[in-house]
């Protein structure tokens, strides 16, 4: 499996504010699945750039980008993966909010998508490690399934 995590902050991209919340889904990742290949690119809420990431990143099986999903003026991030994908998969992003929204009532702010372009899964995180550690326990389970039925591959 191969798993790109695009982190999407105007901060950690100028580098005034270290990235915590890609190096957690890399962790969760490799703590679930230790044969995952795993890459991170850190890049600013802008859609020219989310975009550029998104592209580099679809041949992976998996992109889980953390961050921008919320309600202030620069979060562009689900936006812009909708853009990007060619089929919905509103049901990750419906669960991921259900299952956020047990740990806080501000999980209501994130407005993060799930689609596919191709046999590429595209999942949007909040930006806090509490919430990318708490998604990936949520989706973790179905990851592996998930790749085998975008390859074709039945039950
Ligand atoms: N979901 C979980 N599980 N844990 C969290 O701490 N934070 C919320 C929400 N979802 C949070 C969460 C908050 S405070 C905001 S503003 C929104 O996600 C959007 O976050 P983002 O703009 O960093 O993507």
């Amino acid at each position: 499996m191969t798993v790109a995590v695009i982190t999407v902050s105007d901060r950690a991209s100028a580098g005034q504010y270290e990235d915590r919340s890609g190096p957690a889904v890399e962790q969760e990742v490799l703590s679930r699945y230790p044969s995952a290949q795993v890459r991170r690119l850190v890049v600013p809420d802008e859609p020219t750039r989310i975009t550029a990431a998104l592209e580099q990143s679809s041949d992976a099986d998996f992109i889980l980008t953390t961050g921008g999903t919320g309600v202030s003026p620069r979060d562009v991030t689900p936006e812009t993966t909708r853009a990007f994908c060619d089929r919905e998969l509103p049901g990750v992003a419906e669960t991921l909010r259900a299952e956020s929204l047990k740990e806080t009532a501000n999980a209501m702010l994130s407005r993060g998508y799930a689609g596919l372009r191709g046999t590429c899964i595209v999942v949007n995180f909040p930006g806090s490690v509490a919430a990318v550690r708490l998604c990936m326990k949520v989706i973790g389970p179905i990851m592996e399934h998930a790749v085998a039925m975008t390859r074709g591959q039945g039950h």
